[in-house]
């Protein structure tokens, strides 16, 4: 599939997809969500791939945010009958698989929301993110108020929401919003190295965990404590279960049918 606006490769059992319009900072307009809607479905069902990255690129973004030239101009009734926006959660909730974003610079709006919307968040030491909406009379519209509350809390959320600032990779490391940072160059490495890692995983189990990870966020302690033991439960059914567990006691590589 030929894409304008991304570029997707596979590297043995990991999808690269790479935001490709440097020249606008890869800012998201709805020609990249549809592309990038195509590229995360047909990685989920492609059995043999097993983890997607997504990053920037050239050195200075990941993304710089939704498309304010394509929001200029348009009118509000088109944003509320369009549903502007909701494609990305529908891309978000479909995608059963991990993905990884390796943030490369700005992560900023839009950007900063795609990133959240990733399993986790790699980042170089040039990632900068934020929320700087407000300075264009709007506020977050993909998910920022939501997910950057729920991972960095309210003190820090309110700060970038209602002061627009930006904060570097070490803060946002410190504040749990990433989950990594490295030496700029070293990003791609460290990102497919724990994307080889994951895709090396027995892959129902990979998406049972990413499954219940993302429920403790939807749920009460006791159904989410629920949804973990039916889960586990329904996993040690698996042959994956069966072929791990022989395969620490007979102290070999595991050799994973992915059912
Ligand atoms: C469209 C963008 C863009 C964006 C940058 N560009 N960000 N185009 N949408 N979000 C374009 C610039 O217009 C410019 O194009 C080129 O990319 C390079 O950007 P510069 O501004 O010249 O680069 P620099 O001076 O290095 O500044 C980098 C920056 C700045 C600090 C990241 O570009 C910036 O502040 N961008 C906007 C960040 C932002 O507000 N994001 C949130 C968007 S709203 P030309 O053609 O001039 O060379 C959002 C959600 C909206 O994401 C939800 C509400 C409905």
């Amino acid at each position: 599939m030929a894409y304008e606006n991304i570029t997707v490769d596979t590297k043995g059992a990991v999808t690269v997809v790479t935001l490709n319009r440097p020249q606008a900072l890869n800012a998201l307009n709805t020609a990249v969500l549809g592309e990038l809607t195509e590229a995360l479905a047909a990685f989920d069902a492609d059995d043999s791939q097993r983890c997607a990255v997504i990053t920037g690129s050239g050195d200075k973004a990941f993304a710089a945010g939704a498309d304010i030239k394509e929001m200029a101009d348009k009118p509000a009734a088109d944003f509320y009958l369009e549903d502007f926006f909701a494609g990305w959660n529908a891309m978000t909730a479909k995608t059963r698989k991990p993905w990884i974003a390796a943030v490369n610079g700005f992560a900023l709006g839009g950007g900063c929301e795609l990133a959240m919307m990733a399993d986790f968040i790699i980042a170089s030491e040039n990632a900068r993110f934020g929320q700087p909406e407000i300075k264009l009379g709007v506020a977050p519209g993909m998910g920022g108020s939501q997910r950057l509350t729920r991972a960095v809390g309210k003190a820090k959320a309110m700060d970038l929401c209602l002061t627009g600032r930006m904060m570097d990779a070490a803060e946002a490391e410190r504040a749990g919003l990433v989950s990594r940072v490295v030496p700029h160059e070293e990003l791609m490495d460290e990102a497919m190295k724990a994307a080889e890692a994951i895709a090396g995983m027995p892959p129902m189990a990979a998406m049972v965990n990413k499954e219940l990870v993302d429920a403790a966020f939807e749920t009460t302690l006791s159904q989410g404590m629920l949804h973990e033991r039916r889960l586990f439960q329904i996993l040690t059914a698996t042959e994956d279960k069966a072929e791990g567990m022989k395969a620490f006691v007979e102290k070999r590589e595991a050799n994973w049918k992915g059912r």
